[in-house]
């Protein structure tokens, strides 16, 4: 038994998210942590709202609510949303929590005594109006280049320029429009990555980073390539972890917080503290994080464009505490969701976003049809027929039929509890040997964390079961041979018990519904054995069951056309 410690990347608070940040983070996670649990590892998955930051606080000013009752609301609503999901959290934190306050001010201290933190007098433009200091992308001006009138003060979208804000021509703010901009010096605190530079590289090229999927171990390549810049970890907001004032009492009387993507991995931590301090019995927290020993394992599960935080920026900063904190094992990187080709996107609600998703169908659908379409290897794209006729084949045709089929025909013929009928036979042992073996290749699959080849090798088991079934045909059998169908029927049922369990990781709430058909005592989720499988005995005869309700409805084309007329479909494509 392992010690395995997950985190997702945490979700943004300023809206809910859609089905591509779902598939790029959290629900692989979830799966994950699902499948090591039933396999009796100790799991702890961890993730939480990112709170900080300057698109919070403007979110907040939108909601006409002070931005930390905005960020309390969403979390709560965001959190509900992933609960209709079945993310099985083992925590689910915030990153406005004293506990992340706590431990990101404590790394900073460190950073500071061991010379990795500088204070640094910058120039910034200052906001008369707003009364406050712009970050370069919330001033808006004239490219000097091209000019689009409308370019921003980090880079132009017309001529894809970068820029620096006073390169902008009638510059203004983008939160209120003014254009009484200054120039105003202002100190900042700064990370020194550039000195910590040879440490992280040494310990990418020594901790398994070869092992990382290309996506993952390319990225934090080509950034170390172009060499770590210094970066200021502070901002001029009042939503954010304050700076200390033991430490730097002159930032922390003028308000400064640290840079919400300082704190934010810190909150990895923060929230197992959080959890830790939600429960005594969680009260050995730190043995996850601090001198953890080799039995942990720790996981991150991230979109790309994460990857050089997760790599290069958190693991530095984890660096230059000196302090022995749990660094990533395995990176495990998500391309895009596009939605027909084009981007999703948040600010103009385009594809489809999980709360809809939610209220059109029930969350097993979803989390089958991403995770078996999962950008892996590449970006791909959502399309509704795609994810009806995945929907339809897969789910309503192969599985769900499959267990109404055995379970209705049963009963009618033979009651309400297993039959018995005769010992397996010749076809009940090669199919064993079959099953046997497709489940080695699902395991393996789950092991590297490869999903879409996982969720084939998973189709295959359900397509193993209908084949037998057809070959079989209990439904002619029963007119000559009574105890051969009932064996036929004793083993398709066998089949169900055993894709109730492997199939939990990926559509948990239908796998519950089709373990829970047979009434056995004591049991539960645990993962099957290879001598199991190939027995297909783990439900005896005799043992009473129920016909679940039908486990997947169809969807149909009337169906189709309405999702596509309420979400937009290629005609939208960007
Ligand atoms: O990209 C994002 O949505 C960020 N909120 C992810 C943060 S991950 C972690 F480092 F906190
Ligand atoms: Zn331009």
């Amino acid at each position: 038994m392992a010690r395995h410690l997950i985190t997702s990347a945490l979700p943004y608070i300023n809206g809910i998210k859609h089905l591509g940040n779902m598939v790029g983070s959290m629900l692989p996670a979830d799966v994950y942590a699902r499948y090591l649990r039933q396999r009796g590892h100790d799991v702890l998955y961890i993730c939480a709202t990112d709170e900080h930051g300057t698109p919070a606080e403007l979110a907040a000013k939108e909601a006409g609510l002070p931005v930390d009752a905005f960020c309390a609301q969403q979390h709560d609503a965001q959190k509900a949303i992933y609960d209709g999901f079945e993310l099985s959290f083992d925590y689910f934190g915030r990153s406005s929590s004293a506990e992340n306050r706590d431990i990101t001010q404590h790394f900073a201290r460190r950073l500071k005594e061991n010379g990795f933190i500088e204070e640094r007098a910058i120039r910034q433009v200052y906001s008369l109006d707003d009364e406050r200091f712009l970050p370069d992308r919330y001033i808006v001006g004239t490219c000097p280049h091209c000019g689009y009138d409308k370019a921003r003060g980090d880079q132009c979208e017309n001529c894809t320029r970068v820029l620096d804000p006073t390169d902008l021509i009638d510059a203004r703010s983008a939160i209120s429009g003014s254009s009484r901009l200054e120039v105003r010096e202002t100190k900042h605190l700064f990370l020194l990555q550039s000195k910590l530079q040879p440490e992280v590289e040494g310990w990418l090229d020594t901790n398994g980073s070869k092992e990382w999927p290309t996506l993952a171990s390319s990225i934090a390549h080509k950034w170390l390539t172009e060499g770590l810049q210094d970066r200021a970890i502070t901002r001029d907001l009042e939503w954010g972890v304050p700076v200390p004032a033991d430490v730097w009492p002159e930032l922390a009387a003028e308000g400064k917080v640290f840079y919400v993507w300082f704190d934010a991995p810190i909150e990895y931590i923060g929230a197992t503290k959080e959890w830790a301090d939600v429960d005594p019995e969680n009260r050995d927290w730190k043995s996850w994080w601090y001198e953890a020993d080799d039995t942990v394992r720790y996981t991150e599960f991230m979109a790309k464009d994460n990857v050089p935080f997760h790599t290069v920026m958190f693991p530095a900063t984890q660096l230059g505490t000196r302090e022995p904190w749990k660094k990533v094992d395995y990176v495990k990187a998500f391309n895009w969701l596009n939605y027909y080709g084009g981007k999703f996107s948040t600010s103009q609600r385009r594809g489809v976003f999980t709360d809809a998703a939610l209220d059109l169908l029930p969350a097993d659908y979803w989390r089958y049809f991403l995770m078996a379409n999962a950008p892996e290897s590449d970006d791909t794209s959502f399309t509704w027929e795609l994810f009806a006729s995945s929907v339809n084949k897969d789910l309503a045709d192969t599985l769900g039929n499959f267990v109404n089929r055995v379970l209705s025909f049963s009963r009618k013929r033979f009651g309400d509890t297993v039959p018995t009928g005769r010992e397996a036979g010749e076809a009940e042992a090669k199919l064993g040997e079959q099953i046997a073996e497709l489940l080695a290749e699902y395991e393996e699959h789950m092991d590297a964390l490869q999903f879409r080849k996982a969720a084939q090798a998973l189709r295959a088991l359900w397509s193993a079961g209908n084949s037998y079934l057809e070959e079989k045909a209990p439904w002619l059998e029963i007119k000559t041979d009574q105890d051969g169908a009932a064996l036929t029927l004793r083993t398709a049922m066998n089949l169900i018990h055993l894709y109730s369990v492997i199939s939990e990781p990926f559509i948990p709430a239908s796998a519950r519904a089709m373990r829970e058909a047979f009434s056995l005592e004591g049991d539960n989720a645990q993962w099957v054995t290879a001598d199991h499988a190939r027995a297909l005995d783990a439900v005896p005869a005799g043992t009473p069951f129920t016909v679940p309700p039908v486990l997947f409805a169809k969807i149909t084309e009337e169906d189709l056309e309405s999702y596509r007329e309420r979400f937009g479909g290629t005609e939208q494509a960007a």
